[in-house]
């Protein structure tokens, strides 16, 4: 075991936070925008204004492509996924309104449905997933009432790596007069995502993980024939003569100057996501899980999280170690190793009740598009140095 004396960490497995390193096209993308377009979209009619508003408009293209979006207007550019579910949240729901969710959800879904509860007075009933976070769509079902006015789910959950059937909750919501609001924090760009076939309303995305975009950036999709009050009023650069928010998209839902550098950034990320494809990303990612599963499920005294290893599963590996504290594998991964991963309760006491361990959190390394199988083979090898080190 050695020091961690360097800048930047030898092996980076925290991808489900934000996704490390980006694709250097991003970092280009991001330079060229400032240097060249960096003025305000949509505010003025000199060459570098236009420019700026066309890096916004590309941005909404790619990102159209990439989740089968008819009208690239119909994406309104957020700060994070966060950001986004705000804006799906506090734009969709009324008094009296109920909502489906589920036992899978981070703090970015529970936390504006509580304050929601409080301020708005609806109603929320969270459809529990079996420990290993696997979601029964006939629950799902059974928890709709005629006040139903919302699915809401994670497509991927941040701890369990377990993957909610999308499409089937879409049919259950067309079925039951309900929208569906899809997070897709943990599987934008890692796993295939069609808003039509999927029978998505609203689709909430952060830029900076599975895009490969900077942070700052993210999205959220709204179907052409919903309409969400606005979260932020202000200005848009359009009808500026009328008090009123315009009613025209995107200008509706995207008050105040945009981070373009920050969309440059996300689009070269989109296109790099586009050119490898999302079924070679997901192969790769697959790949090195299955590796990390095999390997951890074999070290006595380690406990994985989530779908047993041959099931479905997004490249998020949580696990627990007998008698060492989660945050103390991490400190010692991070200090002794230079390997970052996550410990603690990753923004998701439910997932954490879900998987019985309230009590404990767990260690959480999410793989990404950049990391190999040997820096795999050598997390294995540095867990198992732990294990060794804290005999229970
Ligand atoms: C499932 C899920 N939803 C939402 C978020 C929040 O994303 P952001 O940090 O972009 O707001 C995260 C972040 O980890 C997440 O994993």
């Amino acid at each position: 075991m050695k020091e961690n004396e360097s800048q930047s960490p030898a092996i980076y497995l925290d991808n489900a936070a934000t996704s490390w390193p980006k694709p250097p096209a991003v970092w280009a993308a991001m330079e060229r925008c400032m240097r060249e377009s960096a003025a305000n979209p949509g505010r003025g009619s000199h060459a570098m204004a236009i420019r700026a508003s066309r890096v916004l408009f590309e941005g909404r293209k790619s990102l159209a492509r990439l989740f089968n979006i008819a009208n690239p207007n119909d994406i309104a550019f957020a700060m994070n996924a966060t950001h986004a579910l705000n804006m799906a949240l506090q734009g969709l729901l009324r008094p009296g309104d109920h909502v489906v969710s589920t036992t899978l959800e981070h703090n970015s879904i529970r936390r504006p449905l509580e304050a929601l509860k409080r301020t708005r007075g609806i109603d929320v009933t969270y459809v529990p997933a079996d420990a290993a976070g696997r979601l029964d769509p006939e629950r799902v079902e059974a928890a709709v009432t005629p006040k139903t006015r919302l699915i809401a789910v994670s497509h991927g959950s941040n701890l369990l790596g377990s993957i909610v059937p999308v499409t089937d909750l879409g049919a259950i919501a067309r079925r039951r007069g309900a929208k569906l609001l899809v997070d897709a924090a943990q599987t934008a760009g890692a796993l295939p995502i069609d808003v039509e076939s999927m029978g998505i309303d609203l689709l909430a995305f952060p830029g900076h993980k599975g895009l490969m975009g900077p942070q700052g950036t993210g999205g959220l999709y709204i179907h052409p024939e919903l309409e969400l009050e606005p979260l932020l009023y202000g200005g848009t650069g359009s009808r500026s003569e009328s008090p009123d928010q315009p009613a025209a998209r995107p200008d509706r839902y995207e008050a105040g100057t945009p981070n373009t550098p920050g969309i440059a950034g996300l689009t070269a990320g989109v296109e790099f996501v586009r050119a490898e494809t999302v079924e070679s990303i997901a192969r790769k990612e697959r790949s090195l899980t299955d590796t990390l599963l095999k390997g951890l499920w074999e070290i006595p005294g380690v406990a994985v999280l989530g779908p047993e290893p041959g099931e479905e599963r997004t490249a998020v590996v949580s696990f627990t170690m007998e008698g060492v504290d989660p945050s103390e594998t991490a400190f010692i991964l991070d200090q002794q190793f230079n390997i970052a991963v996550r410990s603690g309760f990753h923004c998701t006491p439910l997932g954490h009740e879900t998987a019985g361990t309230t009590n404990t959190g767990a260690v959480r390394a999410s793989p990404g598009y950049f990391n190999t199988e040997s820096e795999i083979v050598s997390f294995i090898e540095a867990v198992k140095e732990i294990r060794r080190a804290y005999p229970s």
